[in-house]
Order: structure tokens, then C-alpha cells, then sequence
């Protein structure tokens, strides 16, 4: 059954354990408070949960520097936890992804603890070394202005050591065999556990050539991502992973494998950017650029679509002048830029908390091709503390309540801060209170799910943006088992008209019915519909009427 690839047409919620919900009381999130938050999860109407790391770990980067691949952080439960957490979800029909963070490890993990002691551990190769400073040491930083360089001096291994990102997180060797083989060892472990798959962590370094001799453009080892799915698919049929790599789109391919046997999904960099650009500048033809450069990928494949996510907004793939008019739309502060190509903000606060705005964004995103990914909070319009570091800005903890530490925890002294003064604050923005309001944005969210999951055309099928003759409209039609979806967005402030032929022969679906309200428009004779859009309006359109519902092939 074609719905056995249940993530061409999931709906991904990411959430940090950390702050999403205290039980114990101890001021940081843990697995028995995640549980407890599995009903509201059920209701919102997300099929899947994404974790963000939670494994042993100093946290210097959110979770992103382990130093146990085997066990749960004492702050956040025991491995019981764990499991009892899957099986809950589980029995709500909830699947599980985790992070798989092996492209390094901590400073403090035992392997490299061993590794810059003694020349003969055998661990000693599992990380990259050279006895001389390389040439390109002051290259290739993630974190620009934070990050000084990519190989630093360890005066107890008597050798410079490579970290792609920062330098308590040395890279892994992972050309090396004996290192591939733990990679496994760690993903049929957590399957064993009840996860249906991962998220994995900055893939194109991982898959990299490593090395002080490495120069020019990274040399990719794909066969590597081949034996990773391969081995998975072996372990459990239905389990994917979900890539993230920000490449460029002829790169697609390479990462999905011709043959579909690499990387089941990938979040989509190329379409988050140029959807940031869109909703900036009001102009839909760049996004339409970036989708149908993204368009060719196998079919059992599947595009990760999503707005903001844990890290800043990365811009690094717009022209200088997309980028900027982004920065001056939503970032146009110093202290909401980050690492001279991105914003640091959550997405609420960067559209100024309009609610016309924030709904057409996200309504735009749920119709693009691929499966949304949400982030946790944004479903409430939470905002963020440019008070804090960094993108710890955007990670203060879930907001449940008006009630103290907006219902987060018990302690007066929460691990990270709640939001709790101005337009953001837990007394303004909270679950509880958005759940009896039927005008709220989170009872508009799962509105906008209920129907995301009765159109499966948008998972499944092929994408055609028809012209709309107006920069700020953009219409995008799905086409799958002989039925259609129309989704027409204005993403501009004011009222437009448009006149759209959709392509369908009038005999065959000239009637639409708006998904949203039933509301219909028939096509004219030359098989034309007259829209009207109000400024930051959608509609989401079943072509054909109904009975086409009815008429779709079992899936
Ligand atoms: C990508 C993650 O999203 C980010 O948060 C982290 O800092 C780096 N990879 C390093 O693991």
C-alpha cells in the first residue's frame, strides 16, 4: 500500500526534551514530562515527533556533542523513560525520529578521551589528526565569528585535531571502518528502542573526505550513505532517515541516490530560503525557481518543508540583494543577525506577531512539495529573548499555561528561561488559553493539519505552478491519481484578482470547493476561474468537486 511510506505525507513536530515539558519539578524538560504532553501532541494532529539529541552530553551546543550514544541524559530520565515514551506514542499512532549526531562527538567522550591519550588507542584513528598545523586550518567554519578555526592543538595527543564545528566537537574519522560500524551499531540500538528513524546531523561532512591533505571542494563518499539506509532497511522496513544537508540542487540526486537509496527525505534549504525571500519582498517567482529546481527526486523520496527550526534562519543561498531585503523584513537588527548569513528569531516575532501574516506563511508552508515539519511553539506563536546567546534565543521552553514559568515546571529556577514579559510572555501566549479560542492560532493549526492530512496530492504528487500574472500570487497544483489540489496564496498586503485556467479540461474538474470554507468557483467557458484574494489570503481548492474525493483510488 502506497501509505506504507508514511513520511511522503507526515506531519513532523521537532521539539527539544529539554524545554518542552518538566515533570519532576527540577526545572529542566524530561522524558516523563514529554509523555504526559503526548495527548495535546495527538490532538494538534502531528504524526510524528522529531527529538532533538538527548544522549549524555556537556550541552556546550544544544544536545550536539555526545558523549554516550547509548544512554539518556540523567537530566532528562533513564533509558525506562525512554522506552515507556516510545511505547506511549506508539500507541497513539505517533512515530518517533531521533537526532543522529556522528559526523563528531564531545571532547569528553570516552572514545576521544582514549584516543589524544595514547598514540596506540584504538581509538585513536576514529578521529582526524595531523602532527603539522594544515594549510586550510582557518577555513571552513560553521560558526563564523565564533568558531576561530577548524583544527585546533591538543598539547595531550601531541597533534592538531579537525572539528568541523566547534572545537570541543572533534570530528569522527568516519572513512574509517571500525567507526562506520559503531554508526550502525548506534542506529540498531535506538531502533530496537522504538524510533522509526533519524534525523541525520549535518550529513554532507559527515560523508566527507577528512583530512589535513583535503583540499578544495568537500569530495562526498556516497556509498556511505548507501550502507547507512541499506543496513536500516534491513533492521526495519519502514524506518527512513531524514538527511540534513544544505546543498545545492544538483546535488539532489547524489543525496537521494538515482535509484532512491540514500537519504529517504532531506529538509528543503533551497525552497525555506526562497519562502523567506517571498514572504519579504511579496514576490513568489524566486520560490517557484527553487521548486522546480528541487523538483526532480525519486519517488519513494520526500522533501522536509519547514520555516524556522532550532537554528538561525540561514540565508547563505540568496543573492546579496534577496538576502537583504530578508535582513531588513524580518532580522534588520545586529542582535538578530547571526554568523553574518542568517536570523536568530523565532518566526512569530520576525512578522511582528500579525496573525494574517503568520497564518498565510504557515498555510503556504503546509501547500508546498514535501512534508511539513513544524517546530515546537509555533503552533502557539511563541516568540523569543535576544537577551539570551546565540540561537539560544529561539529555545526558551514551551509555553503551557498563564500560571508561573507558563506552566513549563514546578521550580522557580527553570534550566533555561521562559519568556515572561512583553507581547510573548507566558501570560499572553500559552497553550491553555489557545485551546478555548476558536480563533486562535492554535486551534486555526489544527484546522490547517485536519486538512493537510485529507490532501494527500501534496505529498504524493506531481507539482505544476501555474502563471497567475501577479509576482505576489503564487498557485501551485497537485496532480496524483487522477485527482487535483489547487493552493493559490497572495502574499502580498492587499486585495488582488486573479484569472487562473488550471489546466483541467472544465468537463473533467471545472468546478473548485475550497477546502477550508466550501466555497466554489465554476470555471467560465474557456475553462478560466475569476479569484479573489484578500491581502495575505489562501485558499486551498479540491479541483473537480467532492465527488473526486470519492473517486480516488484506495490507498
Ligand atoms: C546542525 C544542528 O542543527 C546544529 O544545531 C548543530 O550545532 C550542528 N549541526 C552541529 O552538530
Amino acid at each position: 500500500m502506497i501509505n506504507d511510506l508514511w513520511y511522503k505525507n507526515a506531519v513532523i513536530y521537532c521539539l527539544s526534551v529539554r524545554t518542552f515539558m518538566d515533570a519532576d519539578g527540577d526545572g529542566i524538560g524530561d522524558f516523563a514530562g514529554l509523555e504526559r504532553r503526548l495527548d495535546y501532541l495527538q490532538g494538534l494532529g502531528v504524526t510524528a515527533v522529531w527529538l532533538m539529541p538527548f544522549q549524555p552530553s556537556p550541552k556546550r551546543d544544544g544536545g550536539y556533542d555526545i558523549a554516550d550514544y547509548y544512554g539518556v541524559d540523567p537530566d532528562y530520565g533513564s533509558l525506562g523513560d525512554f522506552v515507556a515514551f516510545t511505547h506511549a506514542a506508539k500507541q497513539r499512532g505517533l512515530r518517533v525520529l531521533i537526532d543522529l549526531v556522528v559526523n563528531h562527538t564531545s571532547d569528553r567522550h570516552r572514545w576521544f578521551q582514549s584516543a589524544r591519550a595514547d598514540p596506540d588507542s584504538p581509538y585513536r584513528d576514529w578521529y582526524v589528526w595531523s602532527t603539522e598545523k594544515p594549510a586550510n586550518a582557518d577555513e571552513g567554519m560553521v560558526f563564523p565569528g565564533v568558531q576561530e578555526t577548524t583544527w585546533t592543538w591538543d598539547d595531550k595527543a601531541g597533534a592538531y585535531y579537525f572539528h568541523r564545528f566547534f572545537d570541543f566537537q572533534p570530528d569522527l574519522n568516519t572513512a574509517n571502518p571500525a567507526v562506520q560500524a559503531e554508526i550502525l551499531k548506534i542506529m540498531g540500538f535506538w531502533i530496537e528502542l522504538g524510533v522509526s528513524g533519524f534525523r541525520m546531523d549535518a550529513v554532507p561532512f559527515v560523508i566527507a573526505k577528512k583530512g589535513a591533505d583535503v583540499k578544495g571542494a568537500p569530495v562526498e563518499q556516497f556509498d556511505m550513505l548507501r550502507d547507512f539506509r541499506e543496513f536500516l532497511q534491513w533492521r526495519k522496513g519502514d524506518a527512513i532517515i531524514l538527511a540534513e544537508a544544505n546543498i545545492l540542487p544538483k546535488q539532489d540526486l547524489d543525496y537521494f541516490g538515482d535509484d532512491a537509496d540514500r537519504a529517504h527525505m532531506m529538509f528543503n534549504f533551497q525552497v525555506n530560503q526562497a519562502t523567506f525571500y517571498a514572504l519579504a519582498a511579496h514576490d513568489a517567482r524566486p520560490l517557484v525557481k527553487a521548486i522546480e529546481r528541487t523538483k526532480p527526486r525519486p519517488l519513494s523520496c520526500q522533501w522536509g518543508i519547514f520555516l524556522r527550526n532550532h537554528d538561525e534562519l540561514d540565508l547563505g543561498r540568496l543573492t546579496e540583494t534577496q538576502r537583504a531585503t530578508v535582513f531588513e523584513k524580518f532580522g534588520p537588527e545586529k542582535g538578530m543577525q547571526l554568523y553574518d548569513r542568517g536570523i536568530r528569531r523565532r518566526f512569530a516575532p520576525m512578522l511582528d506577531g500579525d496573525p494574517r501574516r503568520i497564518r498565510l506563511a504557515y498555510s503556504l508552508m503546509f501547500t508546498l512539495p514535501g512534508t511539513p515539519v513544524l517546530r515546537y511553539g509555533d503552533e502557539i506563536g511563541m516568540g523569543d529573548d535576544l537577551g539570551l546567546k546565540e540561537r539560544d534565543c529561539a529555545r526558551t521552553p514551551m509555553q503551557w499555561t498563564g500560571e508561573a514559568q507558563g506552566g513549563f515546571t514546578r521550580s522557580a529556577k527553570p534550566a533555561m528561561p521562559v519568556i515572561d514579559h512583553g507581547p510573548y510572555g507566558y501570560a499572553h501566549v500559552n497553550v491553555a488559553d489557545q485551546r478555548h479560542d476558536k480563533d486562535s492560532l492554535l486551534t486555526w493549526f489544527s484546522s490547517v493539519i485536519r486538512m493537510r492530512k485529507e490532501a494527500p496530492e501534496i505529498g504524493w504528487g506531481d507539482v505544476t505552478a501555474l502563471p497567475t500574472g501577479k509576482a505576489a500570487v503564487l498557485a501551485l497544483r497537485y496532480d496524483w491519481r487522477s485527482n487535483a489540489v489547487l493552493c493559490v496564496h497572495n502574499l502580498g498586503p492587499g486585495p488582488v484578482e486573479v484569472e487562473l485556467e488550471t489546466g483541467i479540461d472544465p468537463s473533467e474538474g471545472g468546478l473548485l470547493i475550497d477546502l477550508l470554507t466550501g466555497e466554489r468557483s465554476e470555471a467560465d467557458e474557456a475553462g478560466r476561474h475569476c479569484l479573489f484574494l484578500e491581502g495575505y489570503g489562501y485558499h486551498w481548492f479540491r479541483v473537480g468537486g467532492l465527488d473526486a474525493l470519492l473517486r480516488r483510488t484506495p490507498t
